[in-house]
């Protein structure tokens, strides 16, 4: 008798958190992992901007963007989309990834795939 009242409550539960392994519910909740990046229309001097806004703001914080200079693990491709979204990302996540710190003016994107490459990992957890 207690038995069937409590196994159903727990059966939608487990049921809504099958249906939602890794879908919106977590996203709505700001758990699921997401990142920043450029958006693949913005023309140059966006993303030159973006990418000076977004690295004098690290700096204030104490973080460098280090990572797209010449030396560093996202230089490669040496693109401004390249550079601009590992940036962006950066400073997102630095922020605490609310999505008003991924606008840019409108210039920006948030994803649910995970945009690192190759060295050049894309942190979420900074
Ligand atoms: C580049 O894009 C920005 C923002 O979308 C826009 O304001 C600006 O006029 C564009 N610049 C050029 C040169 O197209």
């Amino acid at each position: 008798m207690a038995k069937s009242i409590v196994s159903l409550p727990i059966l939608c539960l487990l049921l809504l958190l099958s249906f939602n392994s890794g879908g919106l519910l977590k996203l709505a909740n700001g758990q699921d992992k997401t990142w920043c990046v450029a958006k693949p229309s913005s023309n140059d001097s966006a993303l030159a901007s973006n990418i000076n806004f977004a690295c004098s703001q690290l700096g204030t914080l104490g973080l460098s963007c280090n990572m797209i200079q010449q030396a560093g693990i996202c230089y490669y491709p040496n693109t401004l989309i390249n550079h601009a979204s590992v940036v962006m990302n950066y400073y997102y996540q630095a922020l605490g990834r609310q999505v008003w710190n991924c606008d840019f003016g409108g210039s920006a994107l948030i994803t649910i795939s995970d945009p690192s490459y190759g060295i050049c990992q894309y942190g979420w957890e900074i």
